[in-house]
């Protein structure tokens, strides 16, 4: 079909763009038949509790692994680039104590594109993203934290040399060292989540680059659309219900009443999988031994428990958020903070599709069929 011609009224609309393949990508692929997600010809399987998130990020934004000397400059990249400025300190400071972390977030990341240091925001060279990306990345758990802290009332605390991505991130939240089992948690849910095709927060990202807009409008676009309960808020939403449940005994009654309210499950289904999403085995492992270390598996065994009973009432299977929400809750992550720890893994993600769009870009411009009426004829303003 010619793009310019308005879509025939016998054109096929595919609503939540389902099954439409957009473009070429060779950063990760989505397998919805054999339930399986690769990074850049790498199988979930291989990288996680192997590799740690800065190898991942690097992996995903430069299209191989490092080598020995190329990860520690990178580590040092990022590590150089994670305490917040003064400038974005006194915004987030600025700001309602109780907005809303991906509000406050996506707030902080925009004013990013506002203070980039060189002074060459909309600057949409390959070299220049590449530049932005590893600031991002490296500065949105420190926003994270801040946001934490500021919640809690606590004071801000500035990241701790020496300290990984995951474990300073655990530092500038918590407080003291991290325990080891703890930030190989972290590290393995941040790998986990680091990219996921073309998934709608994705999307909204190289919607926006393919119009040549800058980074920071595009990073900041995708957070609204991670915001969303039926994408990141998910793992949020998935705790609030865990706690709703709060009991073993209390499952079967809430999958009951979630079924007569026509309300969904939470970190249930997924549009791409046919089966199990290949992240959750990881997750649901690693939520299980945190929650036996912690000597608390209530939250864990109430997360088995309610996957059985949706399964038998529904056949619906798991996704990534499930299980997110109890390992976040282990680590003591507040529950309003989890879309903000998913936009922290994503962040290297949605990066490297920055990137790729940009390096060979077509302007995202879908058609719509018109449904509504026509031939209207104009009636003036006093006569309607
Ligand atoms: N609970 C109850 N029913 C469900 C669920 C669920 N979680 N997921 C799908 N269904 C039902 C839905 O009600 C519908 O039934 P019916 O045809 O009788 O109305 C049918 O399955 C198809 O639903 P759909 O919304 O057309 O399917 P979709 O492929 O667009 O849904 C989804 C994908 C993720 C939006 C959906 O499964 C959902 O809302 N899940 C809950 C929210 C969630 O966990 N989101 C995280 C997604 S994965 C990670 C991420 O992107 O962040």
């Amino acid at each position: 079909m010619n793009p310019i011609e308005p879509a025939s009224p016998h054109a096929e609309v595919r609503r939540g763009l389902e099954g439409v393949v957009a473009d070429k990508t060779s950063i990760s692929e989505v397998d919805g038949q054999r339930c399986q997600l690769i990074y850049r010809g790498y199988h979930i399987d291989e990288l996680v509790g192997r590799a740690a998130y800065e190898e991942v990020s690097f992996l995903l934004l430069q299209g191989a692994l490092p080598t020995r000397a190329q990860l520690a400059e990178w580590t040092a990249q990022l590590a150089a680039a994670t305490a917040l400025e003064p400038t974005l300190l006194a915004l987030l400071q600025s700001l309602p104590r109780r907005a809303e972390p991906m509000a406050i977030l996506r707030t902080a990341i925009s004013f990013l594109g506002i203070s980039d240091d060189a002074g060459d925001a909309a600057e949409v060279s390959l070299e220049a993203i590449r530049r932005k990306a590893v600031r991002t990345i490296a500065l949105t758990p420190a926003i994270v934290a801040a946001i934490g802290r500021m919640r809690a009332g606590e004071p801000i605390l500035p990241p701790k040399a020496g300290l990984g991505h995951a474990a300073n991130f655990l530092y500038m939240l918590l407080g003291g060292e991290p325990n080891r089992q703890a930030v190989e948690a972290l590290d393995a849910y941040f790998v986990l989540l680091a990219d996921h095709g073309f998934n709608a927060s994705t999307f909204t990202a190289r919607t926006v680059t393919s119009t040549h807009s800058d980074y920071y409008s595009a990073i900041t676009a995708a957070i609204g659309s991670l915001k969303g309960p039926l994408h990141g808020a998910a793992n949020r939403k998935a705790m609030e219900m865990l706690t709703e449940i709060g009991s073993d005994e209390q499952v079967e009654p809430y999958v009951q009443r979630t079924l007569a309210d026509h309300k969904r499950f939470m970190g249930f289904g997924h549009r791409v999988y046919k089966g199990e999403d290949p992240r959750a085995k990881h997750l649901k492992a690693i939520a299980k031994r945190l929650g036996e270390a912690a000597g608390e598996p209530k939250w864990f065994t109430i997360s088995e428990r309610l996957q059985e009973a949706v399964w038998r009432a529904k056949k619906l299977y798991i996704n990534v958020d499930f299980y997110s929400a109890s390992l976040l809750h282990y680590l003591g992550i507040p529950t309003e903070l989890f879309t903000t720890m998913f936009a922290c893994a994503r962040m290297a993600g949605w990066s490297a599709h920055v990137i790729e769009e940009a390096s060979d870009s077509r302007l995202i411009r879908p058609l719509a069929l018109y449904v509504g009426p026509r031939d209207l004829k104009f009636v003036p303003l006093d006569q309607r």
